[in-house]
């Protein structure tokens, strides 16, 4: 693909400049229209049951994207107290929120219980814990299947390797725990790992988690996890997730289970990059190049701090580079290596990349920014956090997260 920029008019006749003359650079911008697709196809993931998808919102948890989601009939997944409340602020009622803690206080519990909100489990000692708080009560419990698969080390959350969840072995000891507080176990969930472009080893984890959801007795759901892929090498015609043959060979799965279970609880599925990821570039100003012992560097204000996924995972991202309001045709490729502001040596963009020659003024376009990109945003270097705008479905910009100021900055100091 030339330009992913123009084959979806990401910015739908508004002029990259005239964005970052108003917003600053860098800037997060989003596409309404691509921010609903992606929603709608997650929603339908499963037909002939009871589904439902929750958003991950760890991926992106501005208020506006969750009120998009709500509209669209998104359930939400929160990993914090602080996850819930703008779930409830932007109006998801307890029903649609679940909570899924990871070494948590009573505290953080108590604020899910007092808001109904159904939380899942993530160890036995949590168990207890919730069991002494909320005896007679109702809860889901994360089991770590034995496998785990994904893009980088650091997203694989199940398998041998990993903090998270209850080994299949302690599943008696949950039965135990449950039965001392007289407590509930409505759903099990599981999460194996993250950006899946195969289906085949979520299919895989799919099959076996079904498998161990029949050691539990009268479910009322069954969560399979997020993970599903993005094309970030769509310059270079990566294909997208395979959604629509996942989905029937994820119903066969299904239609197995339900015989031999009996009946078919509700089943669930918690998406956060497939939702956000693509509707969003990352709009900086490159403001230097140069050349050090042969690498041509381009120097941009986009830092680790404003997008830390491709210092932290080796992540990649495509970019696109815009003069002038035109996108850079992709011919004079040179080897480049993209850098922000940061003061280290691991704030890199992209390494030794063929990109058309970048010059100083030019607006580096990062795609696929959606995702865990301000989500994961700091003020490291003492840099305020940049704004996000959204482009909404009739072509307006619309800011839905100011840029921080010096000031904000300065809020919390006790001087
Ligand atoms: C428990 C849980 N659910 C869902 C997700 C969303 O994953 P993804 O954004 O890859 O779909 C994550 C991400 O790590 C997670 O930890």
């Amino acid at each position: 693909m030339e330009s992913f920029i123009k084959a979806v008019d990401f910015f739908k006749g508004n002029k990259p400049e005239d964005i970052v003359a108003k917003y600053g650079t860098p800037v997060y911008v989003y596409n309404e229209d691509i921010l609903r697709d992606r929603m709608r196809k997650v929603s339908k993931i499963i037909t002939k049951y009871e589904f439902h998808s929750n958003y991950s919102i760890k991926a992106n948890t501005n208020i506006n994207i969750l009120k998009i989601a709500l509209s669209e009939g998104l359930y939400a997944d929160a990993m914090s107290v602080g996850e819930m409340r703008i779930l409830l602020d932007a109006g998801f009622p307890a029903e649609k929120i679940f909570f899924v803690s990871n070494n948590v206080s009573a505290e953080e519990m108590q604020f899910a219980i007092d808001h109904e909100i159904m939380v899942s489990i993530d160890s036995l000692s949590q168990l207890e814990q919730f069991g002494e708080i909320n005896k007679g009560g109702k809860c889901a419990v994360r089991i770590n299947p034995g496998v785990g698969a994904g893009h980088h080390e650091k997203v694989v959350t199940a398998g041998k390797k990993t903090k998270f969840a209850i080994a299949e072995e302690d599943i008696d000891r949950i039965f135990d725990i449950a039965a001392k507080y007289d407590l509930t176990i409505a759903g099990i969930n599981q999460h194996v790992g993250s950006l899946f472009m195969d289906p085949e080893p979520f299919l895989a984890a799919v099959k076996n988690f079904l498998r161990i959801a029949m050691k539990f007795k009268d479910l009322e759901f069954i969560d399979f996890g997020g993970g599903y892929g993005i094309p970030y090498h769509k310059l270079d015609d990566e294909k997208d997730f395979p959604m629509e043959s996942f989905k029937k060979d994820f119903e066969l799965l299904i239609d197995d289970f339900v015989k031999e279970y009996g009946y078919a609880p509700l089943f669930k599925t918690e998406p956060g990059r497939f939702v956000v990821a693509e509707s969003c570039i990352l709009l900086g100003r490159v403001h230097s190049t140069k050349q050090n012992s042969g690498v041509k560097y381009v120097g941009t204000d986009i830092g680790m701090n404003v997008l830390v996924r491709p210092s932290m995972y080796d992540s990649w991202h495509d970019i696109e580079f815009i003069r002038g309001n035109e996108i850079v045709a992709r011919e004079n490729m040179e080897e480049q290596t993209v850098t922000g502001n940061i003061c280290e040596s691991g704030d890199l963009l992209a390494r030794n990349r063929m990109l058309p020659v970048a010059q100083k003024g030019d607006l580096a376009a990062v795609l696929d920014a959606g995702a865990y990109g301000y989500a994961m945003c700091s003020t490291y270097n003492s840099r305020p956090r940049p704004a996000e705008v959204l482009v909404t479905s009739d072509g307006e910009l619309k800011c839905i997260r100011r840029a921080e100021t010096y000031e904000d900055l300065m809020r919390l100091f006790e001087v």
